[in-house]
């Protein structure tokens, strides 16, 4: 048994308010189980880093040294290097966006211009609006700053628009500092908004005036369908986020922003603030990786391997999961999306689950406010099919026994039994 030791903080009178809106994030937390050697993890976002071929990692780190040692390890400037810069404009050039390398500036991952964000528009109070539930370090970045955080349900198509046109009416012209969005293989749904969707979303943003935040880990790990135009190349407002954390790996901490000019101005401005300038190794070793085109043919091999894995979880999840459970079926990305019947608390189950052996994340870090707690998100992308199956099996067994408990309650008329159709 291990010992629990209960740390008084002497300073917790000291901090700033905003800190207490901030809660640590389950997955982060879920590290150190997840760690035991018998544990599937379903968890954590993790990419299949150990199919990055480590001799061609060592080759662009031992170039950057060799033939550009001194810039590497020197500072750099606050944007990012212009080689990096115009290598993001080849990437998204191939995804259907102009941008030159000054539109760009290089963040520490896609996290770090989150926060940035948060730091560049938001006061206490402020609303924002973002998909619910949408991804939890999203939310632990703004809620820093203290917003007003209105959720806006998705389906299958991704983030319901008609719903979002209500929210606008609520709030008004320029009621919000910004919309925020992961359209393609949403995390922590796994769902991709659809094209007329997309569209319809940039007219409402237009007609209310307020910015649209596109944040696009997943867009090129795809599966099956056809290629989605990302929201920034039907609309050149858009602040658009990327990250080299999934075609490449997210040791680097590598991302980058773009955006109107005035906007990548003032997220200059805080981001000096926040670290003077980004790592030029890092820079340096990435531009390196992506000559030629061998990343291509590893990112390819890496869509297989999570395809291949996504199958595994959605056929375990038909076979071992009880009809009373509902789930997404995304064309990419890294999750799947479970529902429960309202009347679960994921968050309890999540303790018998590691008892099982196999962890997940509880659907209510994914929403501002305790929604969520009957749902549950499972990462495909780190465990091998094999484990991916046996995990569900596991976990199946964990929801079927509470389900089971609840309805020999609702049996008893000791709990309601829920309505039909209710979500
Ligand atoms: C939707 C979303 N945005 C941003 C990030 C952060 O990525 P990065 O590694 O680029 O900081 C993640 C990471 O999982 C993510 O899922």
């Amino acid at each position: 048994m291990g010992t629990a030791r209960v740390v008084f903080d002497r300073w917790s009178g000291r901090y700033a308010d905003r800190i207490a809106g901030v809660r640590s994030s389950a997955v982060r937390d879920l590290f150190a189980a997840a760690s035991r050697p018998d544990m599937i993890s379903l968890s954590g976002g993790m990419p299949e880093v150990s199919q990055v071929p480590s001799v061609s990692v060592a080759a662009a780190a031992h170039d950057a040294v060799v033939h550009e040692g001194a810039a590497a390890l020197q500072y750099g400037s606050s944007e990012g290097r212009l080689q990096i810069r115009s290598l993001v404009a080849e990437l998204m050039a191939e995804i259907g966006v102009r941008v030159s390398p000054a539109d760009v500036v290089i963040t520490a991952g896609a996290q770090q211009a989150l926060d940035l964000l948060g730091k560049a528009f938001l006061d206490p109070g402020d609303v924002i609006i973002t998909e619910g539930p949408t991804y939890v370090g999203a939310l632990q970045a703004f809620s820093a700053y203290e917003p007003d955080i209105r959720c806006i349900p998705m389906d299958d198509d991704g983030m319901r628009v008609d719903l979002l046109e209500a929210e606008l009416k609520r709030v008004g012209p320029q009621g919000a500092k910004f919309i925020y969005t992961i359209p393609n293989f949403q995390n922590p749904a796994g769902v991709t908004l659809s094209p007329d969707r997309r569209r319809r979303l940039l007219e409402l943003a237009r007609e209310y005036d307020i910015p649209v935040v596109e944040d696009d880990p997943y867009g090129r790990l795809r599966f099956e369908g056809g290629h989605m135009k990302p929201l920034r190349s039907l609309d050149d407002e858009v602040i658009y986020l990327g990250t080299f954390s999934k075609i490449f790996a997210p040791g680097l901490r590598l991302g980058w922003v773009t955006a109107p000019k005035p906007i990548l101005a003032k997220l200059l401005l805080v981001k000096q603030a926040a670290d003077l300038c980004g790592s030029n190794f890092a820079q340096v070793t990435a531009e390196r990786y992506f000559l030629g085109t061998r990343w291509r043919k590893v990112l390819q091999n890496l869509t297989h391997t999570y395809a291949e894995r996504r199958d595994a979880m959605l056929a375990a999840l038909d076979e071992h999961f009880p009809d009373e459970a509902r789930w997404t079926r995304p064309d990419g990305g890294f999750f799947v999306w479970v529902e429960l019947p309202p009347y679960v608390d994921c968050a309890s189950l999540l303790a018998e689950a590691v008892e099982h052996g196999v962890t997940f994340v509880p659907g209510d870090g994914f929403y501002p406010d305790g929604r969520g707690r009957n749902c549950m998100r499972l990462a495909f992308c780190y465990a091998e099919p094999a484990a991916i199956t046996e995990g569900i099996r596991r976990l199946a067994e964990v929801v079927e026994d509470r389900l089971e408990l609840y309805r020999a309650f609702i049996a008893a008329g000791a709990i309601e039994a829920p309505q039909e159709g209710a979500a």
